[in-house]
């Protein structure tokens, strides 16, 4: 394990070299809503291996400490060995009561039911998410400290925005909630994917579950 660690000081890199290997699993979701610079999907249920990261400090920082503790989870660190595969994305959240952030992987399917329990040192915890919708909106580069308010912000104001049709795209229940979402590993200096992802509510005659 030791070992691994000191190979794996760019651990963002490590995942990297996997997803570039396999074909990566991702959350469902179906699209119900196209617009010209952001979509409203709706996820279907989910399962999530979460790394709650205390106290706040930056986004950037949080993200590395948390996914720190994913791959150690990942990499059987679940007191047995077994090895899970990596997925996509990797989201990063900032819930608005301003506790801290938490990262967050997918569990593959087929883990949703039952994932491995992690090592209780990790401070993991299992979630499931029931199905919801999310207004997204995708953007380029690197997800930083620097630009991540910019995208959050204009994300609330296309949500806030009439579609080009003159229909509401959903209710934003809370504005100081986001959630970042990466797909790429940091080797990768360009294509690289990212998204922001904002609860929304009121869609429910497009198939959007009622808010929770
Ligand atoms: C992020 O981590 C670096 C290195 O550990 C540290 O120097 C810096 O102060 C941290 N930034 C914040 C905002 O916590
Ligand atoms: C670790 O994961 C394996 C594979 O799912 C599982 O069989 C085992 O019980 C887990 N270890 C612990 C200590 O829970
Ligand atoms: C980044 O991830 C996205 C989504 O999985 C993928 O389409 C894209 O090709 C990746 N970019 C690179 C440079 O691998």
């Amino acid at each position: 394990m030791e070992k691994k660690l000191i190979m794996c000081l760019s651990i963002v890199m490590c995942w990297l070299v996997v997803t570039a290997v396999d074909a990566i699993e991702t959350p469902r979701y179906t699209v119900i809503r196209s617009e010209s610079d952001f979509q409203i999907r709706l996820y279907s249920e989910s399962t999530w291996m979460s790394a709650p990261v205390l106290p706040a400090t930056s986004f950037d920082n949080s993200t590395k400490t948390g996914f720190h503790r994913l791959y150690e989870y990942i990499h059987g660190d679940n007191l047995s060995s077994s090895k899970l595969a990596f997925t996509a994305p990797v989201l990063t959240s900032m819930p608005s009561s301003g506790d801290g952030y938490v990262v967050r992987m997918y569990l593959s399917a087929r883990f949703q039911g039952k994932p491995p329990p992690p090592n209780q040192e990790l401070k993991l915890q299992v979630e499931k998410w029931k199905p919801q919708c999310m207004a997204v909106r995708t953007f380029s580069g690197f997800a930083t400290d620097d630009n991540i308010n910019k995208e959050i912000e204009a994300l609330i104001n296309s949500v806030n925005r009439r579609g080009e049709d003159g229909r509401s795209s959903g209710t934003i229940q809370d504005k100081g909630s986001y959630t970042i979402a990466q797909y790429n590993g940091s080797s990768h200096n360009t294509g690289r994917v990212n998204e922001v992802w904002i609860q929304v509510s009121g869609l429910f005659s497009e198939g959007c579950p009622p808010s929770q």
